[in-house]
């Protein structure tokens, strides 16, 4: 039991590929606050992972939703708008970057290659957060975005994903001012390394999360668990007075200089 109540809240959780992915360890934990919890789906292939995984939900909402399309994003928000007519929280676990823009030279980083990577991982928060104000009341509500401590320090090979995510960072800080006069709070989560879908795909990525487990103050990787219940705080009215932040779930690894 996480001891955090979110009953009566509803919310959309964007992000959920497999068992492994963040998004689904904070989909079950706000679950299991109470929360009734929309997940989305990014494309068919994806789609039967999703439905099976809601399954597990008590009440969810399964919806399409390919953070590149505009029309996907409104359609998503017209049935947030017919079926639930509100929402509390919007957690954004979505990045992706072309193969070829990660591991090799940053140098080299394509032009098309840039503008996917940052139109996915970054800029999807604004039309998304832009698609959930109306429906968050004069209660207000909490929109989470999932970063990596690549915005602030080097991770090699992390690449456009770093830039992505300084601009994701950027964006949260914004939002949080622009959205505050509607009690709408905005924050990033720093996760550690995390074994999921999206880390496969950065080469390099078992050397890092070792030395990180070395060398983080805690001297251990986190958990899914760990982020989905930092997630649960900063959607529940306990962090009524946190917005603009970005806070880290590493073990600590963000503080260390060597
Ligand atoms: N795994 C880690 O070590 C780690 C650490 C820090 C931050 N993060 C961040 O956590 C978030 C979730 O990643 P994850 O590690 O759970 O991997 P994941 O592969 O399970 O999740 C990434 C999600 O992004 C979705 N996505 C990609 N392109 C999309 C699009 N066009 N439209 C809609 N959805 C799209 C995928 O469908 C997938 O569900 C990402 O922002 C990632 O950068 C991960």
């Amino acid at each position: 039991m996480d001891h955090i109540e979110l009953r009566d809240k509803v919310g959309l959780v964007l992000g959920v590929a497999n068992e492994r992915s963040i998004a689904w360890a904070i989909a079950q934990c706000l679950d299991r606050a109470g929360a009734r919890v929309a997940l989305t789906y990014q494309n068919e292939r994806v789609r039967p992972h999703v439905e099976r995984l809601a399954a597990e939900l008590r009440d969810p909402l399964v919806a399409l939703c390919d953070v590149t399309a505009d029309g996907e994003i409104e359609a998503l928000f017209a049935r947030i708008g017919r079926e639930w007519e509100r929402l509390d929280f919007l957690v954004h676990s979505i990045a992706f970057a072309p193969a070829a823009e990660l591991g090799g030279e940053f140098l080299r980083t394509s032009r098309a290659g840039f503008h996917a990577t940052l139109d996915v991982s970054a800029y999807s928060l604004i039309p998304l957060a832009r698609g959930a104000v109306p429906f968050m009341g004069a209660g207000g509500g909490a929109v989470i975005a999932i970063t990596f401590q690549a915005s602030q320090r080097v991770f090699p090979g992390y690449n456009v994903m770093g830039t992505a995510k300084a601009a994701l960072e950027q964006i949260i800080r914004q939002l949080a001012y622009e959205l505050g006069s509607h009690a709408i709070r905005v924050c990033g989560l720093s996760a550690g390394p995390l074994r999921t879908l999206a880390a496969r795909g950065i080469p390099g990525f078992p050397g890092m999360a070792k030395s990180h487990a070395e060398r983080a103050p805690l001297k251990r990787s986190i958990t899914h668990d760990e982020v989905a219940r930092a997630a649960l705080f900063l959607v529940s009215d306990l962090a009524s007075g946190i917005t603009g932040e970005v806070l880290h779930v590493d073990a600590g690894y963000h503080i260390m200089g060597v």
